[in-house]
């Protein structure tokens, strides 16, 4: 062995320490952008990755290893076989078509239900206690679709939903403000996609409400001004597709967040995708939708009851409504 044998060393303890596994299915632009952004932030002590291609998916294991010297150690897997994924804590599921320019979230659909078909089911049973993170779009369905695939309880399957759309809300209103991001507490919630509402009512900055902070700036409030800067985050995901082809960096950071406050056992808040039904008086049927809810090593633990006005909790069940009716379609 490269090292001398240590004199009188104990003998390795009974009980192995737990080791963080990750599993991310679906190796385009955004399981790599995800898998990246999870090794820099050193969240998992072994990373596997699945895809259908196997020499695509050769690669990009490879490219990742020959990084390992900048990086913190992380072991790094990939294969075409399930089998690869067994005993994973978290299974982040990016498989599946993507939106062509000018394609809605909702049009992919059918095409990506029956991708989830093959692949919620051998994750399932190869690590049947962990927890689903689903990212593929249109995300609220698919992961809806998730649930009911995998048996699991609903606090172990989640959407990446609104927690994008809410950093780009974020961003926008920091720029508009001149403000940090970080210090914007701010939400969409809703559908990730068209439909998403955004919560002007609880907006704050620094914990100061953005009515009275707008206020003491002696900047005007004007409401097109905020209904712009909503229009802008349901259009830029368009724009991105249209510009570079995909949208990668922002989700990727966005997803490796959920998977530290999941894992990491954070507790923090976030948008994300939930079973809904109930909340803010959706009813007609088993929808996901993203409310701010907290996340911690048993998944979804809670979701906040946010104080929304009239108008939103409207818009939130019309959404729902717009789902249900797709999802009655699917027959799964
Ligand atoms: C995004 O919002 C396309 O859903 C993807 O970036």
């Amino acid at each position: 062995s490269f090292f001398a044998p240590i004199q009188d060393a104990a003998p390795p303890s009974p009980t192995k320490r737990h080791t963080i596994k990750i599993s991310i299915i679906g190796t385009g632009n955004v399981g790599m952008a995800i898998a990246q952004t999870i090794l820099t932030q050193d969240l998992a002590d072994e990373l596997t990755l699945v895809d259908a291609l196997p020499d695509k998916l050769r690669g990009e294991m490879l490219d990742l290893q020959h990084a390992a010297a900048f990086l913190p150690r992380t072991t790094i897997s990939a294969s075409t076989d399930f089998s690869a994924t067994a005993a994973s804590d978290l299974c982040i599921v990016t498989a599946g078509a993507r939106q062509n320019p000018g394609e809605s979230r909702l049009n992919l659909l059918h095409r990506n239900v029956n991708l989830f078909r093959k692949i919620i089911p051998p994750l399932v049973e190869y690590s049947p206690d962990a927890i689903l993170l689903i990212v593929s779009n249109p995300v609220d369905i698919l992961t809806y679709v998730a649930w009911k695939l995998s048996g699991f309880p609903s606090n172990r399957v989640i959407g990446s939903g609104t927690n994008l759309d809410s950093s780009r809300f974020r961003f926008l209103i920091a720029d508009h403000l001149d403000v940090n991001a970080q210090d914007v507490q701010a939400y969409i919630i809703g559908e990730h996609g068209d439909s998403s509402v955004a919560l002007w009512s609880s907006i704050s900055i620094g914990g100061v409400p953005i009515l009275s902070f707008l206020e003491k700036r002696q900047i005007p409030y004007e409401k097109a001004t905020l209904e712009n800067i909503h229009k802008e985050v349901i259009n830029c995901a368009y724009e991105v597709i249209k510009l570079k082809g995909y949208t990668s960096w922002a989700i990727g950071y966005s997803v490796a967040n959920l998977a530290r406050s999941i894992l990491r056992d954070q507790r923090r808040i976030h948008p994300v995708s939930v079973l809904a039904k109930g909340f803010h008086d959706i009813d007609g049927g088993d929808v996901f939708l993203s409310l701010p809810a907290q996340l911690g090593r048993g998944g979804l633990l809670g979701v906040i009851n946010v104080p929304i006005t009239d108008e939103e909790a409207e818009r939130l069940r019309e959404s729902a409504k717009t789902i249900l009716e797709v999802q009655a379609q699917l027959g799964v």
